[in-house]
C-alpha cells in the first residue's frame, strides 16, 4: 500500500485520466476492474449521458472509480448534482480553480483531487484543501499549461513544496517511466494517451490507430491564446498554423476552431479535419491492447526495473 492505493482503496497507484471522447464506463470500469483507477470523462458528456455512464460503471464494477469534471463545463452544477445523488466517492477537478467547489464535494464524502501543471498552482490546490493533485507535463496529451514545465521538472518541483500525494501526469506510458516518476517524488501516476489506444476507450478506431502510427515529433502544443492543447500536426493543424502566419486574432483562432472539432477528430475519427488530441508518448506505443494487458505491461516492466540495480 502506499498514500495513492490507501487514498482511493485500490491495488496499482494507476489512475486512467478522464479523456473527452475516450473515457466513458466501458473504458473506466475495466481500469477499476484491473485494479487501477478508471475516470468517466465528464468533459464531453451532456448530463443526462454522464447519468447514464455513471450508472453503467456501476453496474460494471464494484471497485472504486471516480469522475474527471473540466470546472469550466458550463452544466457544471448539474453534474455535480448527479455524481453527489449517485453516491460517486473520487472526483478529479480540472481546468479551474479548485476554490469553489472542492469543500461542497468533501462535505458529501467524496476524494477531490485537482489537476495542476505548476508548482504554484500545486500550492494553490493544496491551499484549497484537496486531497491529492495531478502535476501533469508538458508532454501531456490534451489541454496543458502554458508553463511549458516537462514531467521530469514539475515532478520533484511540486514534491519539494507539497505534503499531500502527487500523482506524476504526462509522457508515460510505461512501467520504467512510472518507476521513475515515482522516483522522482510522486506517488502514482495519472495515464492518458496509453488508455485511449486501448478496446475499451470509445474513440474512434481511425483516432487509436493513430496513436500507434504517431512518431516522436508528431504533436505540439497549440492554441495557447485560447486553451493550449497538444494536437497531432494534422490539416487542421496546419490551417493554424497558416492563421498564425497570417498573424490571425484570438478571434479569428476561435472561429476556426468552430464547435465540435474534438468530437470530429476522436470520436467520429476525421484525422484531416478533427481535433486529435494526445501526447508525446504515443512515440511509445506500439499497439492497441486491452486495458488488462496495458496494466499487466504497465507492473511487470515496473517491477522488473525496480528489481534491476545496475550499479549494485
Ligand atoms: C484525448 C484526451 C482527452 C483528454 N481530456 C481531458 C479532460 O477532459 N479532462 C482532463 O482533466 N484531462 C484530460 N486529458 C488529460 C488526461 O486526463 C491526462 O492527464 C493526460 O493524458 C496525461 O498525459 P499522457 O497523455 O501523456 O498520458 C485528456 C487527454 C487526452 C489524450
Amino acid at each position: 500500500m502506499n498514500k495513492i492505493t490507501s487514498l482511493f482503496n485500490i491495488q496499482y497507484p494507476i489512475i486512467q485520466g478522464g479523456m473527452i471522447w475516450n473515457s466513458g464506463w466501458r473504458l473506466a470500469s475495466a481500469v477499476s476492474n484491473a485494479g487501477g483507477l478508471g475516470l468517466i470523462g465528464a468533459g464531453s458528456m451532456y448530463p443526462d449521458v454522464l447519468v447514464e455512464h455513471i450508472q453503467k460503471c456501476q453496474s460494471a464494477t464494484d471497485k472504486p472509480f471516480g469522475v474527471n469534471l473540466p470546472l469550466m463545463y458550463p452544466a457544471i452544477e448539474e453534474h455535480i448534482e448527479s455524481i453527489i445523488k449517485l453516491g460517486v466517492k473520487i472526483v478529479f477537478t480540472s481546468a479551474g480553480s479548485p476554490k469553489k467547489w472542492t469543500s461542497t464535494l468533501q462535505k458529501e464524502g467524496i476524494k477531490v483531487v485537482h489537476v495542476v501543471s505548476s508548482s504554484k498552482f500545486a500550492l494553490k490546490s493544496q491551499e484549497a484543501g484537496v486531497d491529492a493533485i495531478v502535476a501533469e507535463g508538458f508532454e501531456a496529451g490534451g489541454h496543458n499549461g502554458i508553463e511549458e514545465t516537462t514531467t521530469l521538472c514539475l515532478i520533484p518541483d511540486v514534491a519539494s513544496q507539497i505534503d499531500i500525494p502527487i500523482l506524476a501526469a504526462g509522457g508515460i506510458a510505461t512501467g520504467k517511466q512510472m518507476l521513475a516518476a515515482m522516483i522522482l517524488g510522486a506517488d502514482g501516476v495519472q495515464i492518458g494517451s496509453r488508455f485511449a489506444a486501448t478496446h475499451e476507450a470509445s474513440s474512434h478506431d481511425l483516432y487509436k490507430e493513430q496513436i500507434v502510427k504517431a512518431k516522436e515529433g508528431d504533436t505540439q502544443l497549440s492554441l495557447k491564446e485560447l486553451a493550449p492543447v497538444r494536437l497531432l500536426k494534422n490539416e487542421f493543424w496546419n490551417q493554424i498554423q497558416e492563421a498564425y502566419e497570417r498573424c490571425a486574432t484570438t478571434g479569428e483562432l476561435q472561429k476556426l476552431l468552430g464547435r465540435g472539432r474534438a468530437k470530429k477528430g476522436m470520436f467520429e475519427g476525421n484525422l484531416v479535419e478533427g481535433e486529435i488530441e494526445f501526447g508525446q508518448s504515443s512515440a511509445l506505443i506500439h499497439e492497441i491492447k486491452s486495458v488488462q494487458e496495458v496494466i499487466n505491461d504497465l507492473m511487470r516492466e515496473y517491477q522488473e526495473s525496480l528489481n534491476h540495480k545496475p550499479f549494485i
